[in-house]
């Protein structure tokens, strides 16, 4: 063979060896910090999924709203700008998903066991089921914690809430839950509620301690309360194509790595809340208050309605289910 043929061949064998091993890139985008539970469980699977698939596949995370803001991301997922998300499921309900807001039921969770019953067992699959006809599969579910609510003002009772601007997310049933409270409820992107919160845009908000503490929301919020009268997770989902798509020992090597990833997940999760919930009482800037039972009293008086008016958004029969499993 002629020394130009060889060059050739050589640098067509080159080129199709780059082409094998160009990796597959898995954008994951995500709107909070990297130091909260969802922040480290995405760079948990990004470490796993890389090492288990030789680096086949190459996980780039992007944090804090630095791709997309809330309802974009989810836009972004379905057009294939990204791979993968795990928006809050409250964030579910602009996509048609309406059952994912039952989540936000004031006072459906009892605890996290009776969570786990709910996501682990056949309700969770359900709910992740009815993603597909949107081009989603839901690979898992990721946990943060029950919500605290903030103010510029104490918020001991259910009357000190009247004629607040709260903010919260794209949920109806966070819109009844603050309108049952006697508040205004505002939709408002994660991004923007620290900016909001500090110009006065709204007066106050809910979230758990570790998404407060990590966007420095109580540097701008003079009391907290601890009311557990709602819950926060998340759905981790990708691009159902793309899913569908990739080689089968991608797809499996990427399901363990998700399944050890969750594990870590649900496992710091309510230390990193305490944490947080601790590092906020030591600024000193914000005042932290735990209802009584007296007080729980009153606001489940207040809150626990909202149950029975959202049954015709979310499905009588979804709610009494959750409330079945929830109390075995
Ligand atoms: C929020 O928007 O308040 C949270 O859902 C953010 C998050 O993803 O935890």
């Amino acid at each position: 063979m002629k020394l130009k043929h060889v060059l050739l061949v050589l640098s067509a064998a080159l080129s199709f060896n780059a082409y094998a091993q160009a990796p597959i890139v898995i954008k994951f985008s995500h709107v909070v910090a990297t130091d909260t539970p969802k922040g480290q469980a995405a760079e948990r699977f990004k470490q796993l999924a890389e090492k288990a698939t030789n680096g086949r596949v190459k996980v780039e995370v992007y944090p804090n709203s630095q791709l997309y803001k809330d309802k974009e991301e989810l836009e972004a997922l379905q057009l294939g700008a990204v791979q993968m998300l795990a928006p809050s499921l409250a964030k579910f309900g602009p996509l048609g998903v309406k059952e994912f807001e039952a989540f936000d039921l004031p006072y459906i969770f009892p605890s996290k066991t009776a969570l786990y019953n709910v996501t682990e067992g056949e309700i969770g699959k359900g709910l992740m089921k009815k993603l597909e006809p949107k081009g989603i599969t839901g690979l898992a579910f990721w946990d943060n914690g029950f919500k605290v609510m903030s103010a510029n003002k104490p918020l001991r009772a259910p009357a000190d809430f009247k004629g607040l601007k709260m903010r919260i997310q794209s949920s109806k049933v966070l819109d009844a839950q603050m309108r049952a409270l006697g508040a205004n409820p505002q939709v408002l992107a994660f991004s923007e509620v620290y900016q909001a919160l500090q110009t006065g845009v709204v007066d106050g908000t809910e979230n758990p301690p570790s998404n407060m503490y990590t966007q420095k929301m109580h540097e701008v919020q003079k009391y907290v309360t601890v009311s557990n009268h709602g819950y926060l997770g998340y759905a981790v989902i990708v691009n159902k194509k793309f899913w569908d798509g990739l080689p089968a020992d991608i797809r499996t090597a990427l399901d363990k790595a998700m399944k050890e990833a969750t594990t870590f997940e649900k496992a710091i999760a309510q230390r990193d809340n305490d944490l947080a919930l601790e590092a906020i009482k030591k600024t000193g800037k914000t005042e932290i208050y735990t209802l009584s039972v007296k007080e729980q009293a009153e606001w489940r008086k207040a809150l626990l309605p909202v149950q029975q008016s959202m049954e015709s958004r979310i499905g009588k029969d979804l709610i009494s289910a959750i409330n079945k499993e929830a109390a075995k």
